[in-house]
């Protein structure tokens, strides 16, 4: 299972996108956090930032949409340069049509559930997807404390994958750091976002290969 780090750009300063971008050169992904202040009470950035950003970087854009009616918007995200696209299930109309379509464009189909959304009604689901995101903190703000008691939910999610010897990723986002990384990898997550860990360090470039290494184990 490869480890993956997508340090997001929530921590990192939006006047200066491009040169934060590469100061993180040699992350797998860099993760993009859309809000629109409805699904959640923060906003941040959309369509237009995400396609100046596709432009600016060769590291592939991995954005999460927190938003309402994400299957209205998802596919503009795919058509903005991003080459993974997560939406809430809480918010899709439609999830399936939504994963086909964010496919038949071209990008990664991601799914994210909120703390407290059960994995276990999504089971069937799971096919049409290229990742699964598990929220660690309530979604909309960096910088909050892990959520230990997810854990279990990870554990039952990787579990899931290998009983239907499916390819899927499983990202985890929120409180991710140096503390919490390795008992995430051991339950089974193999992608990991880190916002405050990666931007809030000296040396963002260095933080991303601490928290490989420790994933890895
Ligand atoms: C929170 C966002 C996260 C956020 C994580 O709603 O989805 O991606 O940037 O920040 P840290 O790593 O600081 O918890
Ligand atoms: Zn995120």
């Amino acid at each position: 299972m490869a480890v993956q780090i997508n340090p997001s750009i929530l921590s990192a300063d939006f006047a200066r996108l491009a040169d934060e971008a590469k100061a993180v050169e040699g992350a797998d992904f860099l993760h993009v956090d859309v809000m629109d202040n409805h699904f959640v009470p923060n906003l941040t950035l959309g369509v237009p930032v995400v396609e100046s950003l596709a432009r600016a970087t060769d590291t592939p854009l991995d954005c999460h949409l927190m938003i309402e009616a994400p299957d209205r918007w998802a596919p503009q995200y795919v058509e903005a340069g991003a080459s993974s696209v997560t939406f809430h299930v809480e918010a899709a109309a439609a999830p399936v049509r939504l994963a086909r379509e964010i496919r038949a464009k071209g990008a990664r189909a991601s799914m994210a559930l909120k703390p407290a959304t059960p994995i276990e009604p999504y089971e069937d689901l799971l096919p049409e997807l290229d990742m699964l995101l598990i929220m660690t903190v309530e979604p909309g703000f960096g910088g909050q404390a892990f959520l230990d008691i997810m854990l279990p939910k990870i554990r039952r999610t990787r579990e899931l994958i290998s009983k239907h010897g499916l390819q899927l990723w499983l990202q985890v986002d929120g409180g991710v750091s140096a503390a919490t990384i390795e008992r995430c990898a051991e339950a089974g997550a193999d992608v990991f976002v880190a916002g405050s860990a990666v931007y809030g360090a000296e040396d963002p470039a260095e933080a991303v290969r601490a928290l490989r290494k420790q994933a890895e184990g």
